[in-house]
């Protein structure tokens, strides 16, 4: 064992602190990384606040992080596609069975027994796993990426969650050129959306409750932006949609956006408020419309999303910010300043 320094919250109350933890020695499979960046997600500040106390409580203390992109320190003796000063970078998941269907075909994020990066079991040192809100993490090689060289390395960090969470549903449900697509709520995930539609080349709407968004969202890749509190503009939209991305971190009006869906059209969830949206029958029903949700992605969809954006050089738009000031990000996060991404650096 050694001992990392990293960010921690003692309580659903408290704020984010120094402190130190403890990590493995990396045994023969382990990557030992030093974290250079670590995107802030939504889910970190739901999880430290404990919103999802329903569904996954927070276990204190809660070092949150999982778009985690370091540069490799030392590797275990049977590491074949690591070495020590490579690029690396690590995602929501640390660990899985390797064993069960879904493992088997490369879909981790469904895996029974799959262990994420922060806030569940350790199966290495008891107690929970600790995030990239750290300097240093030891992960299993198979649960490590690669990132293309020519990527900026603050922007690639938040690819890690938010990258491959708007990728993998936009991939599942075969976004193409021909295709109308809307993105709902322009934060991190929602501005991963635009790019990573716009790349595939759909005609994407944004909608989103910032007025003061509208010159962004045209210029990461949007065709068109609607104000979704003008009841004018929604209406003008109504019936028209193959696909609606719903990245919203908060209540919202879930109907308001089914209505937009064509025939047979569907609206994937992708945001996880604290409180359950409420949906009509009737408007899924006529219009046989659908609603689905979508997690992460697997380990070779997450590769293949970062060698897409290698390909297509896209990253996140960053605000690349010292851990020190982790809280105020989280404030800026909460009143919408953060444009798009906040990517926390590590002290050297
Ligand atoms: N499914 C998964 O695997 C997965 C992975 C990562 C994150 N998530 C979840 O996805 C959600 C978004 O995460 P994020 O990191 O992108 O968050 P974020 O950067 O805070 O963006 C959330 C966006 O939602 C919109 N919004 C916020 N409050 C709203 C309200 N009261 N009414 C309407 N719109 C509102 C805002 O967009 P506008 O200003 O444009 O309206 C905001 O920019 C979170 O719930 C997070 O936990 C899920
Ligand atoms: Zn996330
Ligand atoms: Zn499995």
């Amino acid at each position: 064992m050694y001992k990392a320094n990293a960010y921690s919250a003692a309580s659903a109350t408290s704020p984010l602190n120094s402190t130190t933890i403890a990590r493995r020695d990396p045994s023969e499979h382990d990557v030992q990384i030093d974290i250079l960046f670590c995107g802030i997600c939504h889910s970190d500040l739901h999880q430290v606040r404990d919103e999802w106390s329903g569904v996954m409580p927070t276990i204190y203390p809660c070092v949150p992080g999982h778009e985690i992109v370091g540069s490799v320190a030392k590797v275990g003796s049977a590491v074949s596609r690591f070495k020590p000063g490579d690029l690396a970078a690590v995602g929501c998941l640390v660990d899985s069975d390797r064993t069960c269907r879904e493992c088997q075909e490369g879909q981790e994020q469904f895996c029974p027994n799959f262990t994420l990066t922060y806030n569940f079991p350790d199966r290495h040192l008891g107690g929970v796993t600790y995030g990239g809100y750290s300097d240093s993490i030891v992960v299993d090689e198979r649960f490590v990426l690669r990132v293309p060289s020519n990527l900026d390395l603050a922007g690639a960090a938040p690819l890690l969650c938010a990258g491959i969470t708007t990728y993998s549903p936009l991939r599942h449900w075969n976004v193409t050129k021909d295709k109308k697509v809307g993105v709902v709520g322009l934060g991190g995930l929602g501005h991963m959306g635009v790019k990573l539609a716009h790349a595939l080349g759909a005609h994407v709407v944004v909608f989103t409750t910032s007025p003061k968004k509208k010159d962004d969202a045209l210029r990461l890749g949007a065709d068109e932006v609607v104000m979704s509190r003008n009841t004018d503009d929604m209406q003008k939209q109504v019936g028209s949609f193959d696909f609606i991305l719903d990245a919203v971190s908060a209540d919202h009006d879930i109907g308001a956006y089914i209505n937009l869906l064509r025939r047979d059209g569907n609206i994937v969830l992708v945001g996880a408020p604290e409180k359950p949206l409420a949906v009509s029958s009737f408007s899924l029903i006529m219009g046989r419309r659908s609603l689905s949700g979508s997690p992460i992605g697997g380990l070779p969809e997450t590769q293949e999303m970062l060698d897409f954006c290698g390909q297509h050089n896209i990253t996140a738009d960053v605000e690349v910010i010292p851990i020190q000031k982790v809280n105020e990000a989280y404030d800026r996060m909460m009143s919408g300043k953060v444009q798009f991404r906040a990517v926390l650096t590590m002290p050297s």
